[in-house]
């Protein structure tokens, strides 16, 4: 330790403060070190195999999910000293309660969130990329990312897509659904894997569906998870990007959170406005945020400022413009970039925890 730090340790630190902190830090360091773990459970369907929450002991365990029962029981403990199992020193077995069963193991919970293990996973990964970046300035594409970033993308937006787009977000804007039922032209612009879009085309049998991406890579996953979903037949994915898709005269176009990824987002948001009909809508679902970062320091600003940091800042950067406007930019700067692209009139339709919706109408 230096000089100047070790007077600093010996004459200013609050011993209460420290110790509160340093424990803090021992719970943090602890989410960290299992994270990987759920990880595993997750890939490897051990929670799926207790999802039953029955007593189950290594070896049980081990011959249902065909691993090796060393592994398991290590896993097991570290299992039960994150809380996320119990365990029942007599009978030696562990069993997972439903409320951990809903967050890891049920994929079609509203709390599922194994989905976030997966992008913790790119974003450890992909480190000396952003690091770099941070040097140079230069950004990094959402395309440069390893491929478990798409794939925990999907599934962690999976979860408020299914229980809220259909039921709430859509109804949210006005008149989109009864046109959706009579039949109307789709574009999902940003679509990713196409979970939203699927569901969509699924609610809505009489319109036609358009995904675009500038992501090749998740155009032919959406493609064929559109195939596996039955409703390729309405849905057309091609690789395109925000401000040169196909104008179709759209009744609806939506950008699922990803306008705030995209360099130019003035300049996505115009080319919206050129292929929606005179009387169409845009929607347009951010990560819910606070206008001023005071208001966001909090624990779900804490992963979106770091999921900003990691992911979204460099892939606003590495394209034209490059305005960055980060994961939390707040419904006023983003409504502002909205309105800078032609809309008129830009209000806020709803929001969950995790997400806010905007609605744009020409
Ligand atoms: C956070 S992901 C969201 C994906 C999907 N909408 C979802 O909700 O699961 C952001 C998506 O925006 C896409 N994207 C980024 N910049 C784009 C651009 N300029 N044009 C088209 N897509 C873009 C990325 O490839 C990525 O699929």
């Amino acid at each position: 330790m230096s000089s100047a730090l070790a007077e600093v340790a010996t004459s200013t630190l609050d011993e209460g403060k420290l110790n509160a902190f340093v424990g803090r830090m021992l719970g943090d360091v602890g989410s960290i070190m299992s994270g990987v773990l759920v990880l595993i459970g997750d890939k490897l369907g051990l929670y799926k195999a207790m999802a039953d929450g029955r007593p189950i002991g290594p070896y049980e365990l081990a011959r249902r999910t065909g691993t090796n029962e060393r592994y398991i029981r290590e896993w097991l403990a570290a299992q039960a000293a994150s809380g996320y199992v119990t365990y029942d020193a007599e009978s030696k077995k562990y069993a997972l309660p439903p409320e951990q069963a809903a967050v890891f193991a049920d994929e079609g919970s509203p709390v599922f969130l194994a989905g976030c293990f997966d992008i913790a996973s790119a974003v450890w990964h992909d480190e000396p990329k952003i690091t770099e970046a941070f040097k140079t300035g230069r950004g990094v594409g959402w395309h440069e990312h390893s491929a478990c970033l798409f794939c925990g993308t999907e599934r962690f937006f999976r979860t408020s897509y299914n229980h809220h787009l259909v039921g709430e977000w859509l109804p949210a804007l006005d008149g989109v659904v009864a046109k959706l039922e009579r039949g109307a032209m789709v574009a999902d612009v940003g679509c990713g894997h196409g979970a939203s879009t699927i569901l969509m085309a699924q609610a809505f049998p009489k319109s036609r569906f358009y995904g675009y991406d500038y992501h090749e890579g998740s155009i032919i996953a959406a493609r064929d998870a559109a195939e596996k979903a039955g409703v390729s037949d309405r849905i057309t994915f091609e690789v395109a990007a925000a401000k040169d898709y196909p104008a179709k005269g759209y009744d609806l176009v939506c950008f699922f959170d990803c306008l705030h990824d995209m360099g130019d987002p003035v300049g996505a948001a115009a080319h919206v406005r050129q292929t929606l009909k005179a009387d169409g809508t845009w929607m347009v679902v951010e990560p819910f945020a606070n206008d001023r970062l005071e208001d966001n320091l909090n624990p779900i600003g804490r992963i979106y400022y770091s999921a900003s940091t990691m992911l979204c800042t460099p892939a606003s950067m590495a394209q034209e413009v490059g305005l960055a406007l980060g994961a939390q930019a707040g419904a006023t700067r983003v409504m502002d970039v909205i309105s800078r692209g032609g809309f008129t009139e830009v209000r806020k339709a709803t929001e969950t925890p995790f997400n806010m919706v905007l609605e744009a109408r020409p």
